[in-house]
């Protein structure tokens, strides 16, 4: 048994926590969103052929932001493909992900169904094949209330108020070179900066992300970054990172480490804004939207297999399916456990992708929808982790990985949730010893557990399946107990624990 103390205390906060850091991806790509939220025969399915199952599902989870419609696929996306009457729009070949596309869904019913989910529309536009002039004009068809053409043929196309999209995206993963119209960062740059001002110069209110390095792995990462932002600084309010996280060798303690590397890539990002603000002598501030990220590897095989072109060019095949096993369910809440740490420079984070496409909801065509196992940690972050990221002071017997020594088999973020609760999400990565912790809770009067979440199950590879959903799911812990102010709880191997206390 290994023994682990953590200190609140209720003065001591990192930040306010930005809802969005709990938001979401959407890509056209495979069935996220053909048979994924759009199927106009799926017997769910209302008016607009969305289906109200998955809409179910994603509104549980509460997702504040979610970014569209790519990804790579917007590299090469023809904005204008999506809109006016369903027989009248083109099919097209996608070239990043070799299917085809028949632009059924576009920004109508995409932006339409946002508000069905109530969430926020994260709007990327093209500036691998395109650029300035194709962005500008979809920043006027969205938001021009009326009177200019682009406005007047969104109210012909049965849209009369303007959706209102205040955050955009310049581009996708620019610096990769499997981006359609990939760009060194100085070319970048400059489009990024041209494209940023004259969307600007139609309302300064909204908020622009410039991609970063889409990996610290990148061999031009950070100097990308640098050179990215000195072309566009004070223009922007947001630089995007990516991560994806493997475990092909099956070596648990170095997956679940992978955070570390999560937290000192935000760092180094951190240092970059740091000195881009100081070097243009600028009082603006730029944050880190962390858009993409997720467990991602489990389909590679499969996916490659369709994706070396052998299949011919398909509608909706089923790519980047990933299903995922509890061993995720401990890495993701991990990943958002790093995003409450670092909740004073990282202000969005989606996590990649929503549905089918390396997601947290599934879809069978014409039947079920159900939830893998990192639903759950998502949707419980998303629920209890609002309000101020608490300091925490933790110390925690440790181990070794690949990505550095003296890897906390703790992990855990302290969330005050303003309502006189405080909420902790704590990980237990050792696998073969349970860890006894307790939480000393400085300032917090009268404390009360009011909930103790647990998800655990003794095969890491444990997986939910259409038939058999409920396999990894949240159940009540037990033990956990106050004694003299302080919480003390015992943590199984490898576990994931919400535990919540009033205070007042
Ligand atoms: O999310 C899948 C893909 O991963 C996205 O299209 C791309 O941006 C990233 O490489």
């Amino acid at each position: 048994m290994k023994k682990a103390s953590v200190i609140a205390n209720k003065n001591y906060h990192i930040a306010s926590i930005d809802s969005r850091i709990y938001g979401s991806f959407l890509e056209h790509l495979g069935r996220a969103v053909y048979t994924g939220i759009y199927e106009p025969d799926h017997p769910t399915s209302d008016e607009n052929g969305m289906r109200q199952d998955v809409i179910d599902l994603v509104r549980e989870l509460d997702t504040p932001v979610c970014r569209y419609p790519g990804g790579n696929f917007v590299s090469a996306y023809n904005w204008e493909d999506g809109i006016g009457p369903k027989d009248k729009r083109p099919t097209r070949l996608d070239l990043a992900w070799h299917t085809l596309e028949n632009n059924h869904v576009g920004i109508h019913e995409f932006a339409n169904w946002c508000e069905s989910v109530n969430t926020e529309l994260m709007l990327a536009v093209n500036l691998g094949s395109r650029g300035l002039d194709a962005a500008r004009n979809l920043l006027e068809y969205c938001n021009h209330p009326e009177g200019t053409a682009w406005s007047d043929l969104r109210i012909a196309n049965g849209r009369k108020k303007p959706w209102d999209i205040k955050l955009w995206c310049l581009g996708n993963e620019m610096d990769g070179n499997w981006q359609i119209g990939h760009k060194t960062a100085d070319e970048y740059g400059r489009l990024a900066a041209n494209t940023a001002r004259a969307m600007k110069l139609y309302d300064k209110t909204i908020e622009l992300v410039v991609c970063g390095s889409c990996g610290s792995e990148m061999s031009t990462f950070p100097e990308w970054d640098v050179t990215v932002l000195e072309h566009t600084y004070d223009l922007v309010n947001y630089i995007s990172l990516h991560s994806y996280f493997r475990n092909p060798e099956k070596h648990t303690g170095n997956f679940l480490a992978l955070n570390h590397r999560v937290e000192e890539y935000i760092d180094t990002v951190a240092g970059v804004i740091a000195y881009v603000k100081e070097k243009k002598g600028s009082d603006h501030d730029v944050y880190i939207s962390f858009d993409e990220w997720n467990v991602w590897y489990h389909s590679n095989e499969e996916s490659n297999r369709f994706l070396d072109g052998s299949q011919g060019w398909v509608h909706a095949p089923s790519l980047l399916e990933d299903i995922y096993n509890f061993e995720d369910v401990l890495q993701v809440g991990c990943i958002l456990n790093s995003f409450i740490r670092r909740s004073n420079i990282v202000k969005i984070a989606c996590i990649a992708q929503l549905v089918n496409v390396i997601a947290p909801i599934m879809t069978e065509k014409a039947g079920k929808a159900w939830r893998q196992t990192i639903y759950y940690p998502l949707q419980l972050a998303s629920k209890y982790g609002r309000g101020k990221a608490l300091q925490l002071k933790t110390s925690s017997p440790s181990y070794n990985a690949k990505v550095g020594d003296n890897i906390p088999f703790l992990d855990i973020a302290g969330v005050d949730n303003e309502d006189g609760v405080i909420t902790f999400f704590a990980i237990n990565r050792n696998g073969k010893e349970k860890l006894d912790i307790d939480i000393s809770l400085e300032g917090f009067k009268n404390p009360k557990i009011i909930g103790h979440t647990t998800i655990h199950n003794d095969d890491i590879e444990a997986v939910n399946t259409v038939n058999d959903p409920e396999k990894v799911i949240p159940i009540k812990g037990t033990g956990a107990k106050i004694e003299s102010e302080k919480v003390y709880a015992s943590f199984k191997p490898y576990s994931y624990h919400i535990l919540r206390v009033e205070t007042n």
